[in-house]
């Protein structure tokens, strides 16, 4: 795959990392400044949330709120925030870009083409995810390789050269869905009720979708664009 903004991490003593707390941990040890989790709420978040208790449970937590989110969203962060006792730092987008792009192209532009919802994305997660990545040295994502066509080749620790050549930290690169369901469930983590109502990838409202049986995890997004589009520039790989 093109990849020129995403760097693996070749160092052999992370090469072998498997285990999501191992990953965590030697990410943490890597990155040897201030990392933070991104946060949306999926269940894959809230594990590394119930992981990081253990590990290190000051890692500071931030969600991007897009203004487009579900409300079952909304109740997760609180009952996440509840259960854990943590903080969650918020980021929204630039009120005035937002502004610009309701006012000049309505409030479903990302429909009409691709530029058009990358450009919404941009305004709503890109430039808020810049902000929330300054003076970090690593950042903690929930990502997994069974995530579709765009992540089969994640690896568990990589230098996000998009962001500075900082570390991001993916746990779960290796977990199945299921690895992940069956942590969640014998922790009992709060999870988003949008999981249990087909919704494997939860994003926009406006932009996710149920998915049918059989269907890829993440058809739901943006699906009406094809599967090699599926990101909304929060981890693009080519770019
Ligand atoms: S997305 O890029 O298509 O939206 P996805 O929903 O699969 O990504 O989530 C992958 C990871 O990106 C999440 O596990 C989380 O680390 C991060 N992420 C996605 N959306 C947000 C958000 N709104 N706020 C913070 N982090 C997010
Ligand atoms: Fe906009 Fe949809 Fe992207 Fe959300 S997912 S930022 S609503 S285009």
């Amino acid at each position: 795959m093109n990849n020129p903004t995403t760097e693996t991490i070749s160092v052999p003593r992370f090469t072998t990392l498997n285990h999501p707390a191992d990953i965590l941990r030697g990410g943490l040890a890597a990155a040897e400044g201030p990392v933070a989790l991104a946060c949306s709420f999926s269940v894959e978040d809230v594990v590394i949330i119930d992981l990081l208790q253990e590990i290190a449970p000051e890692t500071r937590i931030f969600a991007l709120d897009t203004g487009r989110l579900n409300e079952e969203t909304y109740e997760t962060a609180e009952a996440i925030s509840v259960r854990y006792g943590v903080t969650i730092d918020w980021y929204f987008p630039e009120r005035e870009a937002v502004e610009k792009l309701e006012r000049e192209k309505g409030l479903f532009s990302f429909r009409n083409s691709l530029e058009n919802r990358k450009e919404c994305c941009r305004i709503r997660k890109v430039e808020p995810l810049q902000r929330a990545l300054k003076g970090l040295d690593g950042w903690i994502t929930g990502m997994r390789r069974g995530q579709g066509a765009t992540r089969g080749e994640i690896e568990p620790l990589e230098i996000d050269t998009a962001h500075g050549g900082i570390i991001k930290i993916n746990p779960l690169a290796f977990w199945s869905a299921e690895k992940v369901w069956a942590y969640a469930k014998q922790r009992h983590i709060p999870v988003n009720r949008l999981h249990r109502q087909g919704y494997p990838s939860i994003g926009c409202a406006p932009c996710t979708r149920a998915i049918e049986p059989g269907e890829d995890e993440r058809a739901g997004r943006w699906w009406w664009e094809s599967p090699e589009h599926k990101e909304c520039g929060l981890h693009s790989r080519s770019q």
